[in-house]
This record gives C-alpha cells, sequence and structure tokens, in this order.
C-alpha cells in the first residue's frame, strides 16, 4: 500500500499504536514498522524547470541531504538522480519518459508550465510510478487525474500578504513611508513569472493586505522580470530613470529580484533601504545579509530547507512502498502539503 497524506497527528500516539517515525528526513511521516522495507535499492528522479534557479535548488540540496541521511539510517541505497529541464517543457516531457522507461520507483517534478502536467500525468499512471510536483502548483483538474500525484509547496497568497504586514509593522513604528506626503503609497512590483501562482498571488495579496488596513497604494510600474536578479536590475534602472525619488516602496515577488533592485538602487546612488524599502520572497542568505545590512526592509521565508525534506521523506515513502501518516502539525490533505511562510525583518534576525 503506498502513503498518503493525512491530517496530522501527534507523534507521541504512534508509540502506542505501534508506528514509529524515522529519524532523520523521514520523520515528518509515522511509517508503520511492520511493513518492512521490501528494496533494498530505490532510485528516485529530481526534475527541475531550471538548475539555475537559486531557490529551486535550495530545496534540491535540501532533498539531497535528506537521501544521505536516509541512506545512512535505513541501509537501503538511495539514488537521488537531478534533470535540467532548461525552462523547456517538452525535453522535461522526454525526460520524465526516459525515467519511466528505467523504471525509477518516484519521481519529484518541478513543471516548466504549471499547465501543461496533464500528459505528464497520463504518462505515470499508465506506468504506475508516483510523483511528487513542487513549487509550480498544477490545476485542480490535473492533480485530480490520479490518486498518486501529490504537490508539496506554500500558500502563495500568505506570502503576498506577510509582505504587505512587513511595511505596515514598519509604517506602525514611526517609518515614514509616504515620502512626498500625499497619502498614497506609491509603488513598484517586481513580478516573477507571468502565469506562475506565485507571480500573480503574492502581487495580488501584498496590495491587497496594505488596502485593507487602509493605506492608499499607487502603482507606477508592474512587470515581469523572471524570477531573475540581472533582468530586475534592469528593469529598475529603467524605473529609477522614470520615476526617481518617487517610488516610495520595491516590491518584489522574490529575493533575486529584490538583489537586482538593490544593485541598481546602488549604481544610481540610491545608498541604503531608508531610501526607498524593498521586500522580498524566500529568505535566501544574500537577502538575510541584505537586510542586517539595511539594504531590504524585509523578506518571506519561503521554507526551502523545510520543502525538500517534506518532497524527500514522501518520495522515499512512496517508492519504498511503505504505508505512512503525516504527523508534523503542518496543513495537508490527502494529496496536498503547505509549508507555512515566516516574516523576516532586522528585528528577528540574528
Ligand atoms: C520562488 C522563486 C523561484 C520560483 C521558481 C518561487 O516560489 O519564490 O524564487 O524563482 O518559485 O518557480
Amino acid at each position: 500500500m503506498r502513503g498518503k497524506f493525512k491530517k496530522a497527528f501527534l507523534l507521541f500516539l504512534f508509540g502506542a499504536l505501534g508506528g514509529v517515525s524515522l529519524a532523520g528526513c523521514s520523520n515528518l511521516f509515522a511509517v508503520d514498522q511492520t511493513e518492512a522495507l521490501q528494496k533494498t535499492e530505490i532510485r528516485v528522479g529530481v526534475v527541475l524547470y531550471n538548475t539555475e534557479d537559486p531557490f529551486v535548488m535550495r530545496i534540491y540540496d535540501s532533498i539531497v541531504a535528506c537521501a544521505e541521511q536516509e541512506e545512512e539510517i535505513s541501509h537501503t541505497k538511495i539514488i537521488v538522480d537531478v534533470l535540467d529541464s532548461e525552462y523547456n517543457q517538452s525535453l522535461q516531457n522526454t525526460q520524465i519518459e526516459q525515467l519511466i522507461k528505467e523504471k525509477y520507483d518516484a519521481i519529484a517534478i518541478n513543471l516548466v508550465d504549471r499547465v501543461e502536467a496533464s500528459n505528464i500525468i497520463d504518462k505515470v499512471k499508465d506506468a504506475e510510478i508516483p510523483i511528487v510536483i513542487f513549487n509550480r502548483e498544477p490545476v485542480p483538474q490535473d492533480m485530480n487525474k490520479w490518486n498518486e500525484v501529490y504537490y508539496i509547496g506554500s500558500h502563495a497568497a500568505e506570502a503576498g500578504e506577510m509582505q504587505g504586514k512587513i511595511l505596515l509593522d514598519a509604517i506602525q513604528k514611526g517609518r515614514k513611508i509616504d515620502k512626498n506626503g500625499d497619502g498614497i503609497i506609491q509603488y513598484v512590483m517586481l513580478e516573477g513569472e507571468p502565469g506562475h501562482q506565485d507571480s500573480i498571488l503574492r502581487s495580488y495579496h501584498s496590495i491587497k493586505a496594505l488596502e485593507e488596513a487602509g493605506l492608499k497604494t499607487e502603482s507606477l510600474a508592474m512587470d515581469t522580470a523572471m524570477w531573475q536578479r540581472a533582468q530586475a536590475k534592469d528593469k529598475m534602472l529603467e524605473w529609477i530613470e522614470k520615476f526617481g525619488n518617487k517610488v516610495e516602496v520595491i516590491l518584489s515577488n522574490n529575493d533575486e529580484m529584490a538583489l537586482g533592485a538593490i544593485t541598481a538602487l546602488e549604481e544610481k546612488g540610491y545608498l541604503d533601504e531608508k531610501t526607498i524599502p524593498i521586500i522580498g520572497i524566500d529568505g535566501l542568505d544574500q537577502a538575510l545579509e541584505a537586510i542586517k545590512a539595511d539594504k531590504m526592509l524585509g523578506t518571506v521565508l519561503n521554507n526551502a530547507d523545510e520543502q525538500g525534506r517534506a518532497i524527500f521523506s514522501k518520495l522515499y515513502i512512496l517508492a519504498a512502498n511503505k504505508s505512512s501518516q503525516f504527523v508534523l502539525d503542518y496543513q495537508s490533505t490527502d494529496k496536498y502539503l503547505w509549508i507555512p511562510h515566516q516574516i523576516i525583518t532586522k528585528e528577528n534576525l540574528k
């Protein structure tokens, strides 16, 4: 029997019920020890939309670290093979066909195009290879095509709301954001890929949070920089040229683009975030450094390490044919698991 996400249970209960939680990375799930591991070797594939995205690579690194830990604990050989889809959905489809042909035990998929999951799901279903999709959320119709398709991610709306909250908290603590005193916050928004759930919902909910708190806002400009630092820098240089000091806040759908905006500001002589506050999302190390150095007002932790741990746990259990129950207090259903975000500002950074 294969594992399914179940509503959170209290860990101690499993001792009494005869289940154990594996130590290390698989301890997100309680595994029934009466079902012996049926394989001495498992092979999982991890297919990434591209391998240059720092956030996605952090998830991948966490998957690999967990596999290494688990191998030591379980004495099962665990092979994790990674494939780079190079922003190309048809290449990704071919790569997944290859993994199916080679009979991988389970596959983690970071879709290139999140609305293109349907064919992939048909193929893995035929081959009975379970998949865990992550970071780029398929539409529900595709998710519902087969029981053994899972999604692990974070709620995009929550990240946007938290960005709004970072700004509201700063205002409440006396920070003057409305530089020109017109009663309206003039902002620019650096957006991720068009069509990505994290671009659409983060942008929408960050502004909604501000407006719901009674602030008036005005978008001077919003445009995609495709999650990328270099593109964001160029965009920001263009916007500084156009709007100069009129920009009162820079909201960015991720930290990479926020870091690009910082470089642009620095080049143009805006020396720190006290001039124009910048808020990102992800919690990348360089963003944390920028916050400490007063170059960024804050970010929202999109917990890549924990997402990687959850993805590995699910893959492992699926691949090993163990039954499992989800035990940590994360929001989950049979098919979805959500890792919560967290606000990061200078105040809670050590
Ligand atoms: C992250 C971005 C990343 C994107 C890739 C988002 O959740 O915040 O940094 O580029 O996922 O799909």
